[in-house]
């Protein structure tokens, strides 16, 4: 099976989907940015819509490569030119537990606040009744979001680099 593109021994869409998760936290904060300071509510609406519409692509991309193609991310580990001893496996799988508790619960609160918004928020957006409640959804999932990111990281180079 092809190994990935960073230089490890991983696989092209694990590759892919690291990158995109770091890709997305600038982008993320590039969007609070203008519309916290800048005030650019449609720009803001339109970046979060694309984001969220390409973690989804590339998120739903990178599951069915893993289950259905590489067969787990054990096979991927496998791979490894110096095997993981049974302590770093262990370390590992705990590492990828407190990822996915984050990567389950984001696109979860991310869909809802999206959800809300469009629902709720006037058509150009602009604040209204409903910006207290999207400041608290959406600070939560920027956060959520964020760990995903930092995690995913933290996993993919104790199971692949180191
Ligand atoms: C999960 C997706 C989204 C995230 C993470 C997000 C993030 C944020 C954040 C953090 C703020 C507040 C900035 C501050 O503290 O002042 C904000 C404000 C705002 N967002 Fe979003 N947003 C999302 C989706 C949307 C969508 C889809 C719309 C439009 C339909 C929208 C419209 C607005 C508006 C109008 C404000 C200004 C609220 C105000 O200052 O009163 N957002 N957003």
């Amino acid at each position: 099976m092809a190994d990935g593109f960073l230089g490890y021994k991983t696989s092209f869409m694990l590759d892919l989907v690291v990158c995109a998760l770091v890709a997305v936290v600038p982008v993320l904060l590039y969007s609070i940015y203008i519309v916290k300071y800048k005030h650019r509510f449609a720009l803001h609406k339109t970046l979060q819509l694309v984001l969220a519409a390409a973690l989804v692509l590339t998120v739903l991309a990178f599951e069915v490569d893993l289950h259905l193609i590489q067969g787990g991310w054990e096979n991927i580990v496998a791979k490894r030119d110096v095997p993981l001893t049974k302590e770093a496996f262990s370390f590992v799988r705990t590492l990828l537990t407190i990822h996915l508790i984050f990567a389950g619960s984001t696109p979860v609160l991310w869909g809802i606040t999206i959800a809300y918004a469009l629902k709720r928020f006037p058509s150009p957006p602009a604040p209204g009744d409903h910006s207290p409640l999207h400041k608290k959804l959406a600070w939560a999932s920027t956060i959520d979001l964020t760990l995903t990111s930092v995690t995913g990281l933290i996993f993919y180079y104790f199971a692949f680099v180191a």
